[in-house]
């Protein structure tokens, strides 16, 4: 069964390929390579194209049954100051991606939403019963998107799977693959570059939030353990056809500083940090309720915080000694 991974040489995408894989189905790749990277790619079919061009998309997607979209704009600080990016590419162009599908038969649709669709939720954990209030242009994109899957669903039968994205962390095992943001904006990457010699200290944002130490609390979810659930939602939607929502996360939460030591234990160095104001946007705490994917889907994260960082810190000595090889090479 052949499967299209839309956005399939970013971070998320790039893992949900190689998964879909390792479970027989037969993967294509599609991405414009905006913000993803060809070699997150190598090894698969790669058609190169933009969600917005339908006549790019259509041969491709006529040879698959069902799509996983990957392929959307995911900073929340980026998408307050420039809106317009983001509804156009994360609605607009999503649309027609959608329309697309639609239009070339496809049944099944698999989507990256996120826990931003919640807002600030008044309890944590989060369940799937929460008020979905995003506070930002980037929340408020993938929510249309979740809107217009539920109208689809019941207009044209195309089936979905909006599944709810906590903070997706570490790199597949192999090393070979991982997260490559360009700015690099997220907690674990950060850490481990302050970790690293001569990288910058940390900027830990806040510790005066109502928590036990201060620091932010977030729920760490593992790629691979994201992509596994992928692969889960796809089956559960082709064996009973009922679309679904799940929110994707280990339902524990760890502080800022919580994460910070487990870097300092995994690299065995010191984090330098320094205490900065608190970022805009930012809730003191987000952890999900995940009991509704492990009974719909019987999945369960397998993986914990220790194994998210040490999966991360494999792939950036990866990254560090491939660009000392590099370097090393002779420029003509
Ligand atoms: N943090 C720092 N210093 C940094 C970076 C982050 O203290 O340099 C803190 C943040 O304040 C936050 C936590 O670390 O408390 C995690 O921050 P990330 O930027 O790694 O992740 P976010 O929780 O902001 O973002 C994630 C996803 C988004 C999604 C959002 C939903 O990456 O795509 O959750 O709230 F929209």
């Amino acid at each position: 069964m052949a499967i299209l991974v839309v956005g399939g040489a970013g971070y998320i995408g790039s893992h949900a390929a190689r998964v879909l894989r390792r479970h027989g189905y037969e993967v294509f790749i599609y991405d414009n390579l905006s913000t993803g990277y060809r070699f997150l790619a190598d090894g698969f079919d790669l058609v190169v194209g933009d969600i917005a061009d339908s006549d790019r998309l259509a041969p491709v997607m006529r040879r698959v049954e069902a799509v996983m979209h990957f392929a959307a704009f995911a900073y929340v600080g980026e998408s307050v100051e420039n809106p317009r990016k983001y509804f156009q590419n994360n609605v607009n162009a999503a649309l027609n991606l959608l329309n697309t599908a639609q239009e070339c038969g496809v049944r099944h649709f698999v989507f990256s939403s996120t826990c931003a669709v919640y807002g600030v939720p008044a309890k944590v954990p989060i369940d799937e019963a929460t008020p979905r209030e995003p506070v930002n242009p980037y929340g408020a994109s993938k929510l249309f998107f979740e809107y217009a899957l539920e109208a689809y669903s019941r207009a044209y039968g195309m089936n979905y799977a909006s599944l709810r994205y906590f903070n997706a962390a570490g790199a597949d095992e192999s090393g070979d693959i991982g997260e490559l943001h360009n700015p690099e904006t997220h907690l674990i990457p950060l850490a481990l570059a302050a970790a690293t010699e001569g990288g910058l200290p940390l900027r830990i944002f806040g510790n005066d939030y109502p928590t036990p130490d201060g620091t932010c609390i977030r729920d760490y979810i593992h790629v691979n353990d994201l992509a596994e659930a992928h692969v889960l939602a796809l089956k559960k939607l082709m064996a009973d056809g009922d679309s679904f929502a799940v929110n994707l996360g280990t339902g524990t939460g760890y502080s800022v500083r919580e994460v910070m030591m487990a870097v300092e234990q995994v690299t065995g160095n010191k984090a330098a940090y320094e205490v900065a104001p608190r970022r805009a946007g930012d809730p003191p705490a987000l952890v999900a309720d995940a009991s509704r994917a492990r009974d719909l889907l019987g999945w369960k994260a397998t993986r914990n915080l220790q194994n998210i960082v040490a999966t991360a810190w494999n792939w950036k000595q990866r990254q560090i000694a491939k660009q000392a090889e590099a370097a090393a090479l002779p420029k003509n």
